[in-house]
């Protein structure tokens, strides 16, 4: 699956510390810390029919990660709603929306790995694009040879940019022609797929990993607690592959795709032996969430 460049995103306006800017204008220094080592923490968050979807969380995991990160002068959560509003508003989006929000530890005076060369604040950028949920009916995931980190080395706890794991797990998939790569963790259990988390569901129980080397996703926890309210049996656990080869159903779940189904996993069909379509259920449940939950945008 591979994302296509949307024409209604020719003139957009991007937000770098204060000011809008025209995409092709849209700069930040080669000095700044994201450009020298990936330095610096995001969020992707969607615009649902005039409010921002779990806009409370998705900053909490923000705050969370630039505090891990140590960063200095962080902008307060009140900030940043008012960058995102002006930078949604400018555009004229209210819907149908995906923003790409991140933090870096910002400029350097001088190339260097060591934060206290950081003398200038973050920086904080917002790329808003007009993109409806990106992903097609069903997907194919391959299990990549590119281990998640675990917290011995990178805590996944931490949304950060060092996604060179995940793009290798990406790579592999695209030579083997799936959609995604399947990430293992250190002991080989099933974590998550390179940028969205996992589910299966075997004889009507819903089962995800353990949240100890996947990144702990909003829209995994929303099915959790969808879950729960709705009376569907849900259970943290390791899982192996095998568990995921022979579920009746498998899923991923992340704020670009919402809820998709899995087809296939390194060549093995999922094939479901139960009456009811759980997923679809479940997917209902999600979808009535995003239709009425979120920030309203105040224009
Ligand atoms: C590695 C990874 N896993 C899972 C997710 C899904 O998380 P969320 O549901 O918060 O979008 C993301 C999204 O950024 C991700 O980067």
């Amino acid at each position: 699956m591979l994302q296509q460049y949307d024409p209604r995103n020719e003139h957009l306006l991007i937000y770098i510390d204060g000011e809008l800017y025209p995409r092709e204008e849209a700069k930040i220094s080669v000095f700044d810390s994201a450009v020298q080592g990936g330095d610096a923490v995001w969020e992707g968050i969607r615009v649902y029919d005039g409010r921002i979807f779990s806009l409370d969380e998705h900053l909490e995991r923000l705050q969370n990660s630039a505090h891990a990160m140590a960063f200095r002068e962080v902008p307060s959560n009140e900030e940043i709603k008012a960058a995102l509003f002006k930078t949604l508003q400018a555009n004229g989006m209210r819907d149908e929306t995906h923003i790409r929000l991140t933090l870096t530890r910002g400029k350097k005076i001088t190339s260097g790995m060591d934060p206290r060369l950081n003398q200038f604040g973050p920086t904080l950028i917002i790329v808003a694009e007009w993109k409806p949920p990106v992903y097609p009916p069903e997907i194919t995931l391959v299990t990549s040879s590119v281990r998640r980190n675990s917290a011995m080395s990178l805590d996944s706890k931490i949304h950060h940019n060092n996604l060179i794991n995940n793009i290798l797990a990406k790579i592999e998939a695209n030579h083997a022609g799936a959609d995604a790569g399947l990430m293992l963790d250190k002991d080989g259990f099933v974590s998550e797929a390179n940028g969205v988390n996992v589910f299966c569901i075997r004889k009507g129980v819903v089962y995800t990993p353990h949240a100890d080397s996947c990144l702990p996703g909003i829209t995994r926890q929303h099915v959790i607690n969808l879950c729960r309210e709705q009376g569907i049996p849900i259970v943290e656990k390791n899982l192996s592959l095998t568990e995921f080869y022979t579920a009746d159903q498998v899923f991923t779940t992340g704020t670009m795709g919402e809820l998709t189904k899995v087809a296939e996993i390194d060549g093995r069909a999922i094939r479901s032996r139960m009456e009811e379509d759980l997923l679809e259920q479940i997917k209902g449940y999600f979808r009535a969430m995003t239709r009425s939950g979120g920030e309203p945008l105040p224009f």
